[in-house]
This record gives structure tokens, C-alpha cells and sequence, in this order.
């Protein structure tokens, strides 16, 4: 039996639609994942052979072991997460988003607001999460890789905010970058996230009042979401 197993690397044909970032920086970033891809293969191979010696406390070799492993699973998500949300779309229509990002933050810039103080704060990851403890959306960080800011929550969209992500690009201009990520966001795949997330959480909670109120229409004005850069929120606020 297999004590871990690896997925395969993915492809994001997406990147190539992104605005604002140079090919050689998406390009350089896209390797850095498949590295962290080719490592979680290698280190699992190496802790099949290593559960079978050691598997106890004192054992540091199998520690940190999974400690790396568990660093590179994490990355690889992580960056998933990313790079399958840009790619932007002119006019998205996710009227369950609308509605689920109003009940939890207000008016749509507000979410923009707090989601750009979130990653700026950090420069690790930035997520918006369904915490499956209440059923609503939160945005929080991660510190690095391997840090997974909580449990019992669905990851919905993820930013990242370590060097390598912008600094080809923008050097130390981390509020030009976070704009210009948030202008690529593809809106109609975070809605596909929320999706998940929210099947999820009734499976989870099938007892549970639904969290949020009747959707409104597709076709709805307020179900198309305003594009707002980064810079003119924090302007703003
Ligand atoms: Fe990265």
C-alpha cells in the first residue's frame, strides 16, 4: 500500500492569457512549481523506503522527511490554486459569488479591500477560505508553504505574495503586482471553487441552515462583478 501518492503535474494553458506579467516571470514561476512537483515525487519515493526502518520520535531522517513532504504537497497546491485562477474573463457573471462576497463583506469593493490588506500583510500566501465552522468566506495568510492557515475551511482563491512572484516584474512595488493579479482574477473559476467549497460544507453540515439567502438571478445587474484594481481600493479606504 502506498503511504502517499503524488498527483501529476498540471498544465495552465490560462497563464498565457494573463496581463501585466512578463512571460519570463510566469514562465520562471511555472518551473519553480513543477520543481516542487518533481521533489513531493522524489521524497515520497524515499519515505516509502524510509517507513520501513525507523518510526519512532527520535527517528530526525523521517521527521524531516515529512516535514519536506509535506512543504512541497502544500506548495504544489498552493500554486495550483494560483495559477488556475488567472486568466481574466471581460464580463463575469457568478451571481452566487455576488451574493455569498455581499453577505460576507459588504459591497464588492469591500472584499477587494480587505483581500489586498490580507496579502500585503504577508509575504507568504493570501487565501479566501470557506470556514466550514460557520459556512461563510474569511480571508486569511499562510506564513510559507506547509503552513495551511486553518482547518475545517475550503480553500476558494489563493494570491501569492513571496518575492518570487513579482520581484522580476516589480521589485519591491508589491501593491502594483497585487493589482495587477487581482485584474487577472478569473471570476467565473473562483465561483466554481465556492461551488466546491459549499458542497462541501453541506456534506459536512447537513443539519446546518444554508449560510446564505436566495440567489439572485443570473441575469441580474448585480450579479456582474465590477472590475476594481488594488491601488484605487486602497486609495479609496
Ligand atoms: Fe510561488
Amino acid at each position: 500500500m502506498a503511504c502517499c501518492r503524488v498527483p501529476a503535474a498540471r498544465h495552465f494553458d490560462n497563464l498565457a492569457a494573463v496581463q501585466g506579467l512578463s512571460s519570463a516571470l510566469i514562465q520562471d514561476h511555472y518551473r519553480l512549481y513543477l520543481g516542487y512537483v518533481n521533489k513531493a515525487h522524489e521524497l515520497c519515493g524515499l519515505h516509502a523506503q524510509a517507513v520501513r526502518l525507523k518510526h519512532d520520535a527520535t527517528d530526525a531522517d523521517l521527521r524531516n522527511l515529512k516535514r519536506d513532504l509535506t512543504f512541497t504537497l502544500a506548495a504544489a497546491r498552493n500554486h495550483e490554486l494560483y495559477f488556475g485562477l488567472l486568466g481574466r474573463e471581460p464580463s463575469p457573471r457568478a451571481p452566487v459569488l455576488m451574493q455569498a462576497l455581499r453577505e460576507d463583506f459588504g459591497p464588492f469593493e469591500n472584499y477587494i479591500a480587505d483581500l489586498t490588506r490580507t496579502a500585503l500583510s504577508t509575504h507568504g500566501w493570501a487565501f479566501t477560505l470557506v470556514d466550514h465552522h460557520t459556512g461563510h468566506l474569511i480571508n486569511v495568510t499562510s506564513a510559507q508553504n506547509g503552513q495551511f492557515p486553518m482547518w475545517n475551511a475550503s480553500p476558494v482563491l489563493a494570491i501569492d505574495m513571496a518575492d518570487h512572484a513579482y520581484f522580476y516584474d516589480y521589485g519591491s512595488h508589491r501593491t502594483e503586482y497585487l493589482s495587477a493579479i487581482i485584474g487577472n482574477l478569473h471570476w467565473p473559476t473562483v465561483a466554481e471553487n465556492l461551488a466546491a467549497a459549499h458542497a462541501v460544507h453541506a456534506a459536512a453540515t447537513p443539519h446546518a441552515p444554508a449560510p446564505y439567502a436566495a440567489t439572485p438571478a443570473a441575469d441580474s445587474p448585480e450579479a456582474t462583478l465590477p472590475a476594481m484594481g488594488s491601488e484605487k481600493l486602497l486609495a479609496r479606504s
